[in-house]
């Protein structure tokens, strides 16, 4: 396994960001492990990052260590007993391939997550979802290197520690765990979630885990940018929650706020909330939001991370101001924590 000097990142960022890393290696099989601990060694002061799609990371500048690019395939149908088919596949795979193949299998249960950017091995990170589907709800196992003990381990789906975008490889033990495999439950006899705004609408014909994929894809294509078109992370913020007493006080100034009841308090639309702030389609340089969905951060081109950063920065304020709500950024932001001086509650991955 060859560790390479002054990689540049940019075709493993869909932001596209012009950043380098110091050093570069890409992992195949777990046994390349050794190399990184050779590696750690050498350079004990130097931070790691291991890197799947890269369609999740914002970085604000180079970064100073090593970056891990994770290449783990495998693709297996492990066996299926009444209720459901088991599927294992490796970190390093592309997410909406995968789910294709299990729909070319004829297996159901991942349709609404079609053509979510990134790997495999990073869904687990933000227990990614979409359109009323999120990764927890089909995932059985999860195989993990604690790559610094070299211990090995599975985690059943209740020790994951799953939430809304979050995990605990996220954020109870960022930086531990590298995931190397994902199981997944998928049940021979299919619900299907189609109650999400536009879904039905969009479907034709019989309803399959194919059609509906198709129209996921659709839905998909018609609202968020094409990351290989126009450099972008997806939804750039979370929905933030907030109290029942906050969203009533909101909603009798502004009446069209959408809003979900849940029973943790009510969740809020984060791209409604930036849209009403004047945001939606703004371009400075080369940084701006999508014309067509306010939560998405884009890359017109030379946009430095630092530049999205900044107007990232300066979206919370105005939604801070005007609404007393403060956003969280979504993606991993890596780099300075000077950055984040702004915005304590951002957790910046430090090299
Ligand atoms: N809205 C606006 N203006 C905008 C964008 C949205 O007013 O510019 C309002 C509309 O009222 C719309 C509502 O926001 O009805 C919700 O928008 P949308 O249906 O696009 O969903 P979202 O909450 O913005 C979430 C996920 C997406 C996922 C979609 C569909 C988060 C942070 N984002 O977006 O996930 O695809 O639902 O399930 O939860 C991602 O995580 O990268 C991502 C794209």
């Amino acid at each position: 396994m060859n560790i390479r000097e002054h990689y540049s990142l940019r075709a493993l960022n869909t932001f596209g960001l012009e950043v380098k890393a110091r050093y570069f290696c890409t992992l195949a099989t777990l046994g390349g492990l050794r190399t990184v601990w050779q590696w750690q060694q050498q350079y004990p002061d130097l931070p790691i990052l291991f890197l799947g799609g890269g369609s999740n990371m914002l970085f604000v500048e180079d970064f100073p260590g090593l970056v891990v690019h994770i290449k783990l395939m495998e693709r297996t149908i492990i066996g299926s007993d009444a209720e459901y088919t088991y599927v294992k596949a490796g970190a390093g795979e592309n997410w909406h391939d995968f789910v294709r193949w299990t729909i070319d299998k004829g297996l159901a249960g991942l349709e609404n997550l079609s053509l979510i950017p990134g790997t495999v091995g990073a869904a687990p990170m933000q227990n990614i979802g979409a359109y009323g589907v999120e990764l927890k709800d089909h995932a059985y196992e999860i195989f993990a290197v604690d790559w610094k003990t070299a211990e090995m381990r599975h985690f059943s789906v209740a020790e994951c520690g799953f939430g809304y975008r979050n995990s605990r490889f996220k954020s109870l033990e960022p930086n531990r765990w590298l995931i190397a495999s994902v199981t997944f439950q998928l049940p021979n006899k299919p619900t299907w979630h189609l109650d999400y705004a536009g879904v039905k609408e969009q479907l034709t014909g019989e309803v399959t885990a194919r059609s509906i994929s198709d129209a996921i894809i659709h839905i998909r294509q018609s609202k968020l940018p094409d990351p290989a078109q126009l450099g972008n992370a997806g939804s750039f913020f979370k929905n933030p929650m907030i109290s029942d007493e906050h969203y009533q006080t909101l909603k009798e100034q502004y009446p069209h706020l959408s809003g979900w009841v849940l029973e943790e308090g009510v969740k809020v639309s984060a791209g409604w909330l930036i849209d009403q702030c004047g945001w939606k389609g703004k371009r400075f340089g080369d940084a701006g939001t999508y014309e067509r969905h306010a939560l998405v951060l884009v890359n017109h081109g030379q946009a430095s991370g630092a530049q999205i950063w900044q107007l990232a920065l300066d979206i919370i304020d105005s939604v801070e101001q005007r609404f007393g709500i403060t956003l969280e950024p979504e993606p991993n932001v890596v780099g300075k924590p000077m950055l984040s001086q702004r915005m304590p509650n951002v957790v910046l991955t430090q090299p």
